[in-house]
């Protein structure tokens, strides 16, 4: 047990001041921390984002605009042959006005999220983001709508987007190959990150902890990955059930050892923006304070209207969908407050150095 303790310690500290740990050290590390390993891999990991980016945490306002999607991944609620999904889409006038409504509480960053919805062509998209490019000159446009062809993404980054968040999901193909049907590969995700990052997108990925079928091997391939990739920007939340997906009956995901992987992610990626998950909020009433201080700095707070909200879902209990939840901003100021951080509004780009 000491033995065990004391090489945990001691990959903690070579991550922490090289950046690297083996497989090895990765596997004892993910497999066997406790109580006592975890606080100090927390403290670590703490430390490490105050010397980058101090107390900050910076807020994205998301608008989850269109929840139709064309694919049909089996962990995903509004996976295509969901039929229990109620669906909605934003004209561009509704995108525009969340944006506004963003903008007087102070957002400096906008998240345009969606399935995968074909209703929304290249110059659709691009008309979008020039209209929010033109009004709002001093924010930063990210996308998240999934996988494009690369003339695509370059053409929403020629109309004013400069971010561009695409989780892997996972990094190992035969996992990946479990989690998604036959039509969508690993290397058509890999191919479009690597495509956004040359375009100039400041990059995110990511990966779900706990998804079915998911193993500590897995895992390793995901930070190896993410070293490959090198991203600005890591998002991470558990797994979490869907009751009408063909893996209902699977188990959520676990949040120790989501923090756990955020606080590695931390050591091994200093600069990175990592946020603190709906979903980790949504496994636990603290789980976003808890990320924060396991070394997250970025939290996501729903700008979509409210009677929406409810029909993004893409797994059960989503937090923030009621009537409650109109003043996300607030909450989550006091929340970030609360565990000794302090919301900022600025545009919040990625700190390399
Ligand atoms: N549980 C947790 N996260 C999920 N996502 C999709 N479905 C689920 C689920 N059931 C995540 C995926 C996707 C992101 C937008 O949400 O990682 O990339
Ligand atoms: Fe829409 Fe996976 S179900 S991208």
């Amino acid at each position: 047990m000491f033995v065990v303790q004391e090489s945990i310690r001691n990959s903690i500290h070579q991550l922490k001041h090289a950046q690297t740990i083996s497989d090895k050290e990765l596997r004892v590390l993910l497999e066997q921390s406790n109580a006592a390993t975890d606080d100090m891999l927390f403290s670590e990991a703490d430390q490490v984002r105050r010397e980058r980016y101090g107390t900050a945490v910076y807020l994205r306002g998301l608008i989850e605009f269109t929840n139709y999607c064309k694919n049909n991944c089996y962990y995903c609620g509004i996976r295509q042959r969901n039929t229990r999904a109620v669906r909605y889409r934003f004209e561009r006038e509704e995108i525009l006005s969340c944006c506004e409504e963003g903008y007087t509480l102070g957002f400096h960053t906008f998240v345009l999220q969606g399935g995968e919805d074909p209703f929304y062509t290249d110059k659709e998209i691009c008309e979008i983001v020039s209209a929010i490019r033109e009004r709002f000159p001093d924010c930063a446009i990210t996308l998240s709508i999934g996988e494009k062809p690369r003339e695509s993404y370059a053409a929403y980054f020629r109309a004013g987007a400069n971010r561009y968040l695409l989780r892997h999901e996972t990094a190992d193909a035969s996992h990946y190959s479990k989690l998604h049907p036959a039509e969508m590969h690993l290397s058509n995700r890999k191919r479009c990150l690597f495509d956004l990052k040359e375009l100039g997108y400041q990059v995110g990925s990511g990966f779900m902890v706990g998804s079915p079928f998911q193993t500590t091997d897995c895992l390793i391939a995901d930070l190896r990955f993410l070293q490959e990739l090198d991203p600005d920007m890591i998002g991470i939340g558990p797994y979490l059930t869907h009751a009408d997906t063909p893996f209902s009956q699977y188990p959520n995901g676990s949040l120790a050892l989501t923090l756990r992987l955020i606080a590695v992610l931390r050591l091994m990626f200093p600069h990175a923006l990592i946020p603190a998950t709906t979903a980790l909020g949504t496994i636990h009433p603290n789980g976003r304070e808890l990320g924060l201080k396991a070394g997250a700095n970025v939290v996501m707070p729903n700008l979509s209207p409210v009677r929406v909200r409810k029909w993004y879902s893409l797994y059960d209990n989503k937090i923030c969908t009621g009537e409650e939840s109109a003043q996300c901003r607030g909450c989550l100021e006091n929340r970030i407050r609360s565990v000794g951080y302090e919301a900022v509004t600025d545009i919040g780009d990625v700190k390399r150095s």
